[in-house]
């Protein structure tokens, strides 16, 4: 008897630490934080995009935004529109550009993306913006004005490549 109940109270507890690392993991998924009432959107590129995105565009100079340095990777499905620049961009398509204040690339100072979403925004292009800071924490968020009207001129042939204005 002694040696039962002492059982289901383990089982307890370890039912109680299982919905615990439940509730962290949900709320490390959705990015809340318990000081901001409303939790900031998650990120358009996954936590591993250091491991899984590849870099097509390395450490250089900005060419145009108010930045310093930066390096543009691409997650698998923008890889090849992005280098052969012969089609368009598929849905779900991500390309992420890393801002950094050291031209050796080693102080990140925040990022900026676009995700090719089917339906998102038709008229631009179908691409959902974002700007992130230093932490990977989304500040903008959307159909952005500025980068489309930006985007829109310096993302098309000669130069640019659907909505894409680096040359590679
Ligand atoms: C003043 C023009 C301008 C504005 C505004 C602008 N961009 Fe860009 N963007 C560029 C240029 C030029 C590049 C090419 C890389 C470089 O030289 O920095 C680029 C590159 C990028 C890239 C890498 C893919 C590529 O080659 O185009 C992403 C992602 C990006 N911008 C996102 C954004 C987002 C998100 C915003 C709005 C928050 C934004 N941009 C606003 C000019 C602009």
């Amino acid at each position: 008897m002694r040696r039962l109940k002492r059982y289901d109270g383990s089982r307890d507890a370890v039912g109680r630490a299982t919905a615990a690392r439940a509730a962290t993991l949900a709320c490390a998924l959705v990015a809340c934080d318990p000081s901001e009432t409303e939790p900031p959107p998650a990120a358009v590129f996954p936590q591993d995009w250091q491991a899984s995105y590849t870099e097509v565009r390395d450490c250089r100079r900005s060419g145009d935004h108010d930045l310093n340095y930066v390096r543009i990777l691409a997650d698998a499905a923008a890889l090849a529109p992005y280098q052969k620049r012969d089609a368009p961009f598929p849905d779900g398509a991500v390309v992420l550009k890393i801002e950094f204040a050291d031209p050796e690339c080693t102080d990140t100072s925040g990022f900026t993306a676009m995700r090719r979403e089917a339906g998102f925004d038709a008229p631009n292009g179908d691409w959902h913006w974002q700007r992130l800071d230093a932490t990977e924490t989304v500040t903008e968020d959307g159909k952005l004005d500025r980068c489309i009207g930006c985007h829109t001129s310096c993302g098309a042939p000669p130069d640019g490549h659907d909505s894409t204005c680096a040359v590679p």
